[in-house]
């Protein structure tokens, strides 16, 4: 084939992923090694366990990914990698792995960050012309920006605290919800949505932060206070142990989530108003991309579709294994700058860790 090819490697948090793109963002090849069980069995990713699996895993996925793809590193026109935000130690297994390769086949390496891959996801899948809203939610980040370009974002809010995916991961651990049997195998967002579907939110009247801030930023840390307080009150009324609540679980799940999407719903509303009140935003089509591994809750996804729908945008959002973090998004990000020439480094440059 006569375009481009790029190899892109995601090793950020506790997926390893790789994967081979073309220029018009045709996955030929992709592997991914996900940690999330074993992170799932500890209660929450340890840093060092998730390096530890990066590093046991990384070589083979690359591997699997050029393999699937039919590709040799020589065909390459650039490896892109994550290099921020995530774990250090994490990030650290992908840049040395990525550095390494391509010192040894001579390739351009595109240092990519972690969040405009989220974020230019969906061009992969369909023509979205910038500028478009974006709002990203998973268990690490929860973002509200403008994207303007390919390498041009204007960050609205971002959470002070916690992330939503984290606050949901929070409480489902609170609850024991690992326990439940039809949640065994699940994320603690896909326990919280499962065990909703059967609740009444409106038992618990938990209120969302931040109604007079003037901003487009979030919270969940409150929101995940007033939930635990309530898992203790229930469990002293009950005279039951620390996470072994009978009575009301779904209803707790129920209005966490709820609560969770209408603190999400309000602060998108606030930004879909300031864009408009500003002209950020296309009069003909404009869009919110919602992503990250939150996205695929149907409940959240319904109270944005509201949000949309009043405000005339309209709403995309990948499906589910695209926004969760892979290494195709990486490749993406990496496609979408090599066609622009942005941030292309020779293979010799040092390119060092930055957390942030
Ligand atoms: O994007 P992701 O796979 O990894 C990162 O955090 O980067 O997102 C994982 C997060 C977890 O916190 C998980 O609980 C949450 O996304 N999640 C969900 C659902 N599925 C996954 N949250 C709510 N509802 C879901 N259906
Ligand atoms: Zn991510």
């Amino acid at each position: 084939s006569c375009s481009r090819l790029v190899l892109g490697i995601e090793t950020s948090c506790d997926e390893t992923g790789a994967a081979v793109l073309d220029e018009t963002g045709e996955i030929l090849g992709e592997a991914l090694h996900s940690q999330k069980e074993v992170h799932l069995r500890t209660g929450g990713i340890i840093p060092t366990v998730a390096q530890q699996l990066h590093r046991e895993n990384i070589q083979r996925v690359v591997q699997e990914a050029l393999e699937r793809s039919n590709v040799e590193p020589r065909q390459l026109s650039a490896v892109a990698t994550t290099v921020k935000p995530g774990l250090g130690l994490s990030l650290g297994i992908g840049l040395e792995f990525s550095q390494r390769f391509v010192r040894q086949h001579h390739k351009p390496f595109i240092p990519i960050h972690h969040m405009e891959a989220h974020a230019l996801t969906v061009r992969m899948l369909q023509p979205v012309p910038f500028p478009f809203l974006v709002l990203l939610v998973s268990g690490g980040h929860s973002l509200l920006a403008v994207a303007r370009g390919v390498d041009d974002f204007m960050l609205l809010g971002h959470t002070l605290d916690e992330a939503p995916g984290d606050t949901l991961d929070k409480v489902a651990r609170r609850l024991s919800l690992i326990k439940h049997p039809q949640c065994s195998t699940l994320s603690g967002g896909q326990a919280v949505e499962l065990l909703a579907k059967d609740g009444d939110r409106t038992r618990f009247p938990f209120r969302t932060p931040m109604g007079q801030t003037y901003d487009c930023c979030f919270s969940f840390a409150g929101i995940r206070n007033q939930v635990t307080t309530t898992i203790i009150k229930k469990e002293v009324e009950e005279g039951v142990e620390q996470g072994t609540l009978l009575s009301c679980v779904n209803d707790i799940a129920a209005a966490t989530q709820h609560t969770v999407a209408s603190h999400l719903a309000k602060r998108t509303h606030r930004a879909v108003m300031f864009c408009k009140a500003n002209g950020l935003l296309p009069s003909d089509n404009p869009t919110l991309v919602l992503s990250g591994g939150v996205a695929s809750n149907q409940y959240i996804r319904k109270a944005l579709t509201i949000i949309t729908e009043a405000t005339g945008l309209h709403l995309l959002c990948p499906p589910a294994k695209f926004c969760t973090d892979n290494g195709v998004m990486i490749a993406w990000n990496g496609v979408e700058r090599l066609r622009e020439g942005k941030g292309i480094l020779p293979p010799n440059v040092d390119v060092i860790y930055e957390p942030k």
